[in-house]
């Protein structure tokens, strides 16, 4: 008897280093995991340099590589544009991949600025194309399962959001600058590329939006070698703090930090609500920390979930229960919900127009510490 053939969709994926690694692994692994809806076929890595593209293609598992955006944008057979290149080339490539008529993923944060978020926004709504961003975070179980106890009011209205996001590797004045430390680069640097994180998860978790917010923030190393016996100024935040006030009333405090020894990749959000709390930890990524006024007081306290059974957000496509998690697999999880969205008729989330919500954020946050006022977000 023949077999159906299951349509394909393939890929373009724009910048091949970490994220590159992490979304090719997800896009490879999705299909053994998950019930899509098309067969995924990596087709093309672009880069800037066409010797490393291609090798990228070859250790990644795509086609061939390339170096030539637009002769890429311009192929029928590329349904599906990836961008996993530093922050000041999200909007100029995820803007020519849409209007070349192909769907986007796109990387943290959306863009170097509101305005620019709001652009593409604008666009990929009239596009009609499907978009999305990798606030891979969302994707967690444990993550996902802390969504599902805070919407259905497990521990009451919200009044606290307390989130860090914490690393040390910009700890010594002897790291090299980057595209990470130059803002024309990449807009912030620990408030953008970890609060982005923070902010995204709580819109998530809670569903609540930010009003205003009030900032501070340091670079304490000014400027960093290049390797070439120069030196280039840092323009961007090692650090930046901020409170904030939500649409329903509830306080919430954010850190973000590149400087905190110790912290490689600390991720952590507390949410208190009137009756109970729950605690995410990226470190602690298969675990969630619940506590509810319930039983009795004297064995109450927090509970450990381990969030790896049948039951939770998942954890049925990976393996029997208990079987652990790692980092890889929020990718995973997230290109599998945005492949199953291309057949959908509702939104892939988090898309372009939460990425908008994002930015404003951490615009209103660093105008603040700028200020040093109170400021409206957008
Ligand atoms: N979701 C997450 O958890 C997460 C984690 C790390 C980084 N990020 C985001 O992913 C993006 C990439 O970060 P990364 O850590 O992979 O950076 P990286 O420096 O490791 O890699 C960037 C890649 O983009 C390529 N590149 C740079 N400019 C380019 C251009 N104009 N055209 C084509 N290729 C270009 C580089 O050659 C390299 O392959 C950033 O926006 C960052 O904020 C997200």
């Amino acid at each position: 008897m023949a077999t159906k053939r299951r349509q394909t969709l393939r890929v373009a994926m724009v910048g091949h280093a970490f994220m590159g690694r992490a979304h090719a692994n997800a896009m490879r692994q999705a299909g053994r995991f998950f019930e899509l809806p098309f067969d995924v076929e990596l087709a093309v890595v672009v880069g800037r340099d066409l010797a490393r593209a291609a090798a990228a293609a070859a250790k990644l598992g795509f086609a061939e590589g390339s170096r030539d955006l637009d002769a890429v944008l311009a192929r029928d057979d590329i349904d599906l544009v990836d961008v996993a290149t530093p922050n000041d080339s999200h909007a100029p490539v995820a803007m020519a991949a849409l209007r070349a008529g192909k769907h986007v993923l796109c990387e943290k944060p959306l863009a170097l600025s509101s305005q620019e978020a709001v652009a593409m926004a604008k666009l990929a709504r009239a596009s009609g194309r499907r978009v999305g961003l990798w606030h891979n975070y969302r994707r967690c179980p444990a993550a996902s399962l802390a969504e599902r106890i805070v919407r259905r009011g497990d521990i009451g209205r919200v009044r606290h959001v307390r989130a860090t996001y914490l690393q040390d590797w910009l700890s010594s004045a002897d790291v090299e600058a980057s595209w990470r430390t130059e803002s024309k680069r990449c807009g912030s640097g620990a408030h953008g590329d970890l609060n982005a994180h923070l902010i995204d998860m709580t819109r998530f978790l809670t569903g609540l939006e930010f009003v205003e917010v009030s900032a501070i923030a340091a670079t304490f190393t000014k400027s960093r070698p290049t390797g070439t016996g120069k030196r280039r100024r840092v323009d961007v935040d090692d650090a930046l703090a901020f409170l904030t006030r939500f649409d329903n009333g509830a306080l919430g405090t954010f850190e973000a930090s590149r400087v905190a020894p110790g912290r490689k990749n600390h991720n952590r959000i507390e949410i208190n609500g009137e009756t109970g709390t729950v605690v995410w930890n990226l470190e602690r990524m298969n675990e969630l920390e619940l506590f509810r006024f319930e039983g009795d007081e004297d064995t109450r306290g927090f509970r450990t979930i381990m969030c790896m059974d049948e039951s939770h957000p998942y954890a049925a496509n990976w393996w029997p229960d208990g079987h652990l998690l790692g980092y890889e697999h929020t990718f995973v999880n997230t290109f599998a919900e945005f492949v199953k969205s291309l057949r959908g008729r509702g939104r892939f989330r988090p898309d372009f127009d939460d990425g908008v919500a994002v930015q404003r954020v951490l615009d209103a946050a660093s105008k603040s510490a700028r200020s040093r006022r109170w400021t409206k977000v957008g």
